[in-house]
Order: structure tokens, then sequence, then C-alpha cells
């Protein structure tokens, strides 16, 4: 399928997500939804868990400080970001704490938030087609895999859903609060492993 008529197809997923009553009406819930970004024709899809307070601001996903982790561990494979990924989210609205100050502090999407933009991603998913689809976070691996998926035992694997490769990994928020703790060398390691694998799938050169 042509590129445009695949952003076409996905932009109309993103007219249902933005009349989408019940995603909003969700306590704790922002009411923008981030929409995706990156290549639709592209071979592999990475899948994060939701949008924070930057990627809502600036209305991309993975533009924050995680997001610039990703991004630096995959120029580093030799991949072009934009060519190479379709950059989703598991759920495409913030979900957030409310603090007594007033300020809204990032929070992981409920299960209730997760089941009702599930048919979201799925769709997204049956326009790119992608070959594999990394998965980063436990919530976006869960998403795949069921719930009893343990990320810190079968990260860096390969798994097979729908036909289709999956590739969890750590979330990168979560290898830089771990690198901010000890122990974080490893988890950073871990991850830039997790991530070389795409390249057992996909060469840069012929990712997209
Ligand atoms: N974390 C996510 O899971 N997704 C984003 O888009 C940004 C941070």
């Amino acid at each position: 399928m042509a590129k445009n008529k695949k952003w076409d197809e996905i932009k109309s997923v993103f007219e249902d997500i933005k009349n989408c009553e019940q995603c909003r009406s969700l306590p704790d819930v922002g009411d923008i939804p981030v929409f995706p970004r990156g290549n639709p024709d592209a071979m592999v899809m990475l899948v994060g868990e939701g949008p924070g307070e930057q990627e809502e601001k600036q209305q991309k996903p993975f533009v924050g400080a995680a997001g610039k982790l990703l991004e630096e561990n995959l120029k580093g494979l030799g991949f072009d970001v934009e060519r190479d990924f379709y950059i989703t989210n598991v759920v495409k609205y913030r979900s957030y704490q409310l603090l007594p100050s007033g300020r809204k502090k990032n929070k992981p999407p409920t299960v209730r938030q997760i089941n009702v933009e599930r048919n979201f991603l799925e769709r997204e998913i049956s326009i790119v087609k992608p070959k594999l689809i990394v998965t980063l976070g436990a919530k976006a691996s869960q998403w795949f895999l069921g719930k009893d998926f343990k990320l810190t035992q079968d990260h860096g694997k390969f798994f097979s859903w729908y036909g289709i490769t999956i590739l969890p990994t750590y979330h990168p928020a979560a290898v830089l609060r771990a690198y901010a703790i000890s122990g974080g060398e490893e988890r950073l390691h871990d991850f830039k492993n997790d991530l070389r694998k795409i390249q057992d799938v996909i060469r840069p050169s012929m990712a997209a």
C-alpha cells in the first residue's frame, strides 16, 4: 500500500480516537490524543506505553528524555528513526496523577484505559503490517504477550504474535530511572543489547 494511502487510513483511525468519548471520560486522562510518527511503510513498529507531558505538549510520541535515549541508541545502530520505524503507543491519551499542587504527574495507563483504546492499536497494526514489533516496557509487552509476561526474565527474546515477531525490551524511562539509582549500567547494557537484535531481523539499509 502506498505511504500516503497508509497515512490516510491511520488518520481515519485518529479521527475515531479524537471522537472517542469513552476514552476522554476516564478519570485522570488527558484530552489531546498523541498521533504516531515515523514511517507507516517501515518494517519495524516501536510501541510504547502512552504519552507523557512532553509528548502531549508536542503531539508526538517519544520526544521527552526517554525518547532521546531511545533515538540515540537506534541512531547508534545506523537506523534513521523517522525512516526506519513507525512509532506509536498502547494508549494515545496521556494518563496522569493530579498532585495536591495541581501539577499533573505522568502515570502508567490503567487496565481499563488500555482496554478502551485496544482496538486503535489493533487497527494501526493491520494498516502498517510490520514484520517486527519492539515493545518498550512491561505494559506494551503485556499487551501482546499476556499479563503474566515478565520483562526482567524475557526481555530481548523473540516471540510470535499472529505471525508478527515481537521483541520486548525495557522502557527507556525505566532505563533512565535505573541509571539514576545504582545498577543502572546493567539495565542500559541490556536495553542496548536488546535493541541490537532488531538487526537480526532487519538491517538499516533495508529497513523501509
Ligand atoms: N513513554 C511512552 O511510553 N510513550 C511515549 O510516547 C513517551 C514516553
